[in-house]
């Protein structure tokens, strides 16, 4: 498909010290939704597997924003990266000094079948060209009766504007082809890569801005991501969406 724009993926590497301290860059919506995210997966994890620490793999972990919440909250985590330069940051930030940061492509993880209890793409499905393929892969590493997190943007005109145009004239420093439209995945067929994997989806849920807020107007007017800048959810899945499938138990299990 040489006439489709690739998503740029190289920006990653040259973030630094900017994953967590930016404001006047997309990376301060990331960290806001991660505040909003993580909370609703490890009341999820709990929920379905209990509260002992669960085996969790963080595939596109990026700057780290889950998979050190997520080892903060007593979890065994692995996060796996392209891009050395991130995971650089990643283990700096580390306060439990516990995940096991690794370069790896989620093609092709390196992990034997079945040795993971929660696999998480955060943010991630939408910067791969072949997100069934990665669903496949992180289906292979979880075990039965494990669970397979997913936060990605719906592709329809609305969020073409609002997460790619929006971003772009709102938020200063928006890298070109931070996303691309072509890459962003419905839930339906995201359900469909589920399935062909041979997961069973179980919630989802959408995300969006909190539009009525001082934080949302100083956005705009500044073009810096206000610190209290937040993310609510919502019903529609229009914009972008969070959810979860499971891998069925064996009969055994
Ligand atoms: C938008 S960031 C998401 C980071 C993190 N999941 C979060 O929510 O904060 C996307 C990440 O995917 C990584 N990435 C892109 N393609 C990848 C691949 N094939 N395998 C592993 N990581 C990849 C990039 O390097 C980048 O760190």
């Amino acid at each position: 498909m040489a006439q489709s724009t690739p998503v740029n993926n190289r920006l990653y590497d040259a973030l630094g010290t900017r994953w967590y301290e930016a404001q006047d860059d997309p990376v301060a919506l990331l960290r806001a939704e991660s505040r909003l995210k993580t909370p609703w997966v490890l009341q999820r994890i709990a929920r379905h597997l209990g509260r002992g620490p669960a085996r969790v793999l963080d595939v596109g972990c990026g700057g780290g924003f889950g998979s050190n919440a997520l080892a903060e909250a007593g979890h065994q985590v692995t996060g796996i990266d392209l891009s050395a330069e991130s995971l650089r940051v990643a283990r700096h930030h580390d306060r439990t000094g516990s995940v096991d940061y690794r370069e790896a492509d989620a093609y092709a993880l390196p992990f034997e079948p079945g040795c993971f209890d929660v696999v998480t793409c955060m943010d991630f499905l939408e910067h791969v060209e072949a997100p069934a393929l990665v669903v496949a892969e992180a289906a292979r590493v979880l075990a039965p009766g494990g669970l397979f997190f997913f936060h990605t943007f719906n592709r329809n005109l609305l969020a073409g504007l609002v997460i790619i145009k929006g971003v772009e004239w709102f938020v200063a420093n928006t890298p070109d082809h931070l996303h691309v439209l072509r890459l962003f995945i419905t839930p339906d067929e995201l359900g469909g890569h589920c399935e062909a994997a041979g997961l069973q989806p179980r919630e989802w849920v959408g995300l969006r801005p909190h539009w009525r807020s001082r934080a949302f107007l100083r956005t705009l007017l500044t073009r810096r991501v206000a610190p209290d800048f937040r993310f609510v959810f919502t019903p529609s899945l229009r914009l972008s969406y969070l959810g979860f499938a499971v891998k069925p138990p064996t009969l055994e299990g």
